[in-house]
């Protein structure tokens, strides 16, 4: 359900290079979030809301933690909000990941760089929600980009990877999500590259993917932001993702 909100943030505290950690309260937001939506937040000066994932939730504290990286106008802008003002946001948006899933599965989690967000709210909440057995590989470009390591620690197995080596496993998350034979699902957010090779390096197995690619109006109008589909159709990421069935997208 897409729904106009304020958010009061509760602090902004930058957690790895050039990425953000902020914490707003928002009871309707905290309370009613799936894993892998998002909210579009309107920040003043720039016509285009900025999709966002939501990271965690907490309904006890009415708050919802946003993680994201600093890398425009619009983002850096975000980065220097302080505690106390408020943001415009629709949301929660989008078709997230169901967390109604089986105790026997034997789940393996994706995430690479600012894909890592959604996988945390996942990860948090099969934990909270279920006794499943998670696995999370998480890639970042080099040491200094990683975040929520101890977080993911704190629920399963974690693999760090790193482009340049500088920490955990030098390489991509695929030179590594082979090496979990046992795993029965696996769900991923990242660029699209990681995606397209997770899906082909994991196609024995059923997946989800989670697309955080760009978007124009965020509200299904325009076509910015479409992806093909095997049946020869297309799908928009902001209506009806950003989570899809990865057998049934085209990366
Ligand atoms: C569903 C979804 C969830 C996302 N979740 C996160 C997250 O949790 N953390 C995070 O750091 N980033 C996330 N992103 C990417 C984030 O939206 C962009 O980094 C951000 O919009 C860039 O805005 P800017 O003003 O800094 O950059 P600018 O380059 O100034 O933005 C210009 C326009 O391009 C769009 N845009 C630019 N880069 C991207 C991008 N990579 N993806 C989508 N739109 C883009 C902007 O929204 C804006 O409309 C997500 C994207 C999507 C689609
Ligand atoms: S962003 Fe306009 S249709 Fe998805």
């Amino acid at each position: 359900m897409r729904k106009r909100e304020t958010m009061s943030v509760l602090s902004v505290t930058q957690i790895a290079t050039d990425t953000f950690e902020m914490i707003a309260e928002n009871s309707r937001i905290s309370e009613q979030a799936k894993p892998g939506q998002f909210v579009h937040i309107y920040i003043p000066g720039h016509t285009l809301r900025r999709p966002i994932s939501i990271a965690a939730v907490d309904p006890s504290t009415a708050s919802v933690s946003l993680v994201f990286k600093a890398i425009g106008d619009g983002t850096k802008q975000l980065s220097n909000y302080l505690p106390g003002m408020q943001i415009d946001v629709l949301g929660p948006n989008g078709n997230g990941f169901s967390i109604d899933i089986s105790e026997d599965e034997r789940v393996l989690l994706i995430g690479g760089g600012v894909g890592v967000p959604p996988m945390y709210h996942l990860a948090k909440r099969l934990s909270e929600e279920t006794s499943i057995d998670i696995v999370s590989v998480l890639g970042f470009q080099t040491k200094n980009a990683v975040f929520y390591e101890e977080e993911f620690n704190r629920i399963g197995e974690t693999y760090i990877v790193t482009d340049d080596g500088s920490y955990g496993t030098h390489g991509v998350v695929t030179d590594i999500v082979g090496q979990f034979t046992d795993r029965t699902q696996y769900f991923s957010c990242g660029p699209l590259p990681m995606l397209r090779a997770v899906k082909s390096k994991l196609s024995h197995i059923p997946g989800k993917v989670s697309l955080e690619e760009r978007m124009g109006c965020g509200v299904g109008a325009c076509m910015a932001c479409v992806l093909p589909t095997v049946d020869n159709h297309y799908k928009k990421i902001c209506s009806e993702g950003p989570v899809f069935v990865a057998e049934e997208v085209v990366l």
